[in-house]
């Protein structure tokens, strides 16, 4: 079979349908979220899937951004303040997915050289190591920002450590290579929307299936249209089915490459996200409209590699 006729027999990752819907089914609003939180309604999202800037790890060009805070309390006081807006638009029943990786102290090294091929992590600055933590030390960045969303009122429901098996090797020597992240489940009431039996699992003899376990199996996917911080759908797609009904509507306030967007349209869901960097907006718009005509994310992220040389 040629290449063109098995593009031609392959299904639409969205059915012909949703097609004319893209921008009624999905919406990117360009800006700081801050702003744009500002202008939803109360209550509008089933759940919010989403996976905010580190600390100090990317410069995004942007003055005040997210992630360039002096301190580490600074940077857990914005996010706080970010999550206290989303709880507001979530219904009552909605939910949080929250994917964060920790990080270590730098060891007083105050910046990080352009990385060839990862240009975003060349950094203009680097933290100084945080008061009370030494050179080397892992930040607990994860729990640290889980424990103030349970403070500042959120119900913190799961730890789901998201295994990567093919992590980024690391040169170190004294610790072992990490190759998880951590996605916490956090909701706004106490009895909330949750499909367990949308997202069951299959067990290990594969003959049944259960409730599904607390650690995720997921390979990274890397995407090759400029950003690099692109979680896989994989691991978005269980949220987003455990947290939304059909046609129901999912929130991203930190849309990078618009996975969450792709995810909703390949499942039946609405989207609004939310993006600060045009340039990236211009790639989630494109990716999203690609979903729309069935194109594969490999064709899509050789397309990406091609628009960046
Ligand atoms: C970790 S990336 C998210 C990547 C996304 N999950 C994906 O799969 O492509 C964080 C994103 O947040 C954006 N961002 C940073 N500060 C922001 C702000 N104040 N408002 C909106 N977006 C912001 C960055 O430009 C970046 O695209």
């Amino acid at each position: 079979m040629t290449a063109s006729a098995r593009t031609a027999n392959r299904k639409p990752a969205v059915p012909a349908s949703a097609r004319a819907a893209v921008t009624d089914r999905v919406k990117l609003v360009v800006g700081d979220t801050r702003d744009a939180l500002r202008d939803i309604d109360d209550g509008t999202f089933h759940c919010c899937v989403t996976s905010p800037p580190y600390w100090g790890l990317r410069d995004y060009g942007y003055e005040g951004q997210i992630g360039a805070e002096a301190t580490i309390d600074a940077y857990v006081q914005s996010l706080v303040e970010v999550f206290r807006d989303v709880r507001r638009v979530l219904r009552e029943d909605g939910t949080l997915w929250l994917n964060i990786g920790d990080a270590y102290t730098s060891g007083n090294r105050t910046w990080r050289d352009t990385d060839k091929k990862n240009p975003a992590r060349a950094m203009t600055y680097r933290p100084p190591t945080p008061k009370g933590l030494k050179p080397k030390d892992l930040i607990g960045l994860p729990w640290r920002i889980a424990f103030a969303l349970q403070a500042d009122g959120w119900f913190l429901r799961s730890d789901i450590v998201w295994y990567k098996p093919n992590c980024q090797p690391e040169s170190v020597k004294d610790r072992p290579t990490q190759a998880h992240e951590y996605l916490f489940l956090l909701t706004k009431s106490q009895d909330y929307y949750y499909d367990a039996a949308a997202i069951r699992e299959t067990t290990k003899d594969g003959r049944g299936s259960r409730n599904r376990r607390s650690v995720w199996e997921v390979s990274t996917e890397p995407y090759a249209g400029a950003h690099f911080a692109v979680f896989p759908r994989s691991l978005v797609r269980p949220c987003i089915l455990a947290g939304s009904p059909r046609d129901g509507l999912v929130l991203d306030p930190f849309f990078g490459s618009g996975t969450v967007g792709a995810v909703c349209l390949e499942v039946g869901r609405q989207c609004v996200g939310i993006e600060l960097k045009a340039e990236y907006a211009d790639l989630a718009r494109e990716r999203l409209r690609n979903v729309l005509d069935g194109a594969t994310e490999r064709a899509l992220a050789s397309r990406g590699r091609a628009a960046l040389r």
